[in-house]
């Protein structure tokens, strides 16, 4: 496994290389991570992995400068997974120059984006740049952070990248809890607490599946329950999968999306659910 600072560097390795397939990161890897990688080497080429925290993807306030860095850790795990190459950037060498022109995404002011002004803005910027730095075959992202994978998607499309978008199911602790590298930030008593939002994504979820359809009612339920239990919603909400906006009458295809902070620490979750 070779670990890569530069961009020059980067291409000169990949030169000729045929179907490389490419796992963006932020690094502070879990087995979550690791499972793209598993996913990445399927499609038989080099499997590139970059680790990068985007300092364009975090607000005034959030967690940029404490955002856990653990490379030797993270590549203690990459290397028995089969990756080829770690690419590890330092933030000058990602921008240079001061990043003007940006990638404006749509649903900048729902769910996530209400939440987090220009985040999904500096994700959709870094991952071209990361696309066109590694010029993968495939690219491998989870569905854990749906919004994300919607919108990287719809910029590959309407962009015509000439890239594979894998999407990878979510991989949980036990208990339900999604995993995380901000799961780190928990206290004893509110990683205790955490799996709650998972049980009440899949209790909507039954609901749905029920027969009820009062979409506003379902999210406001949800969103008490959390807040009964020491939880600060950011926001619980019912959307169709193929849009992520307020689903049509009959739509069947269904996704409830949720974002809640126990302490500092914000979470989220989503469950896709087929309520045909
Ligand atoms: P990061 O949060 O490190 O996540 C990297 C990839 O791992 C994303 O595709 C994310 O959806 C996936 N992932 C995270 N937790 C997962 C889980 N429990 N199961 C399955 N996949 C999981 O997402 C980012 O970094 C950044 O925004 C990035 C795309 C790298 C751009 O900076």
């Amino acid at each position: 496994m070779q670990l890569i600072h530069g961009v020059a560097e980067l291409r000169q390795a990949l030169t000729g290389a045929p179907r490389t397939a490419f796992v963006p990161t932020m690094g502070n890897l879990h087995a979550g991570h690791i499972d793209l990688v598993r996913q990445a080497r399927q499609a038989g080429g080099p499997v590139v992995v970059s680790i990068f925290v985007n300092p364009l993807q975090f607000g005034q306030g959030e967690d940029f400068e404490r955002y856990p860095r653990t490379l030797d850790a993270d590549c203690a795990q990459l290397e028995p997974a089969g990756t080829d190459i770690v690419f590890c950037p330092d933030v000058a060498e990602m921008y240079p120059e001061a990043q003007t022109f940006q990638v404006q995404p749509p649903l900048a002011d729902e769910l996530c984006g209400a939440f987090r002004p220009g985040h999904f803005q500096g994700v959709c910027t870094v991952v071209l740049k990361l696309f066109e730095i590694v010029r993968p075959k495939v690219a491998v992202f989870g569905k854990k952070d749906y919004q994300q994978l919607h919108l990287l998607k719809g910029m590959t499309r309407q962009f015509n990248l000439d890239i594979d978008i894998v999407e990878a199911e979510t991989l949980r602790a036990d208990d339900g809890l999604a995993l995380s590298s901000r799961n780190g930030y928990l206290s004893p008593a509110e990683r205790a607490e955490a799996p709650r939002l998972y049980r009440l994504l899949k209790a909507c979820g039954a609901d749905l599946c029920a027969g009820q359809r009062d979409y506003p009612a379902i999210e406001a339920d949800a969103a008490r329950q959390l807040a009964e239990h020491g939880w600060r919603v950011d926001y619980i909400a019912v959307r169709s999968q193929a849009t992520l906006l307020a689903p049509g009458a009959d739509e069947t295809r269904l996704v409830i999306l949720a974002a809640a902070r126990l302490g500092n620490t914000r979470l989220i979750d989503n469950i896709e659910l087929n309520v045909g």
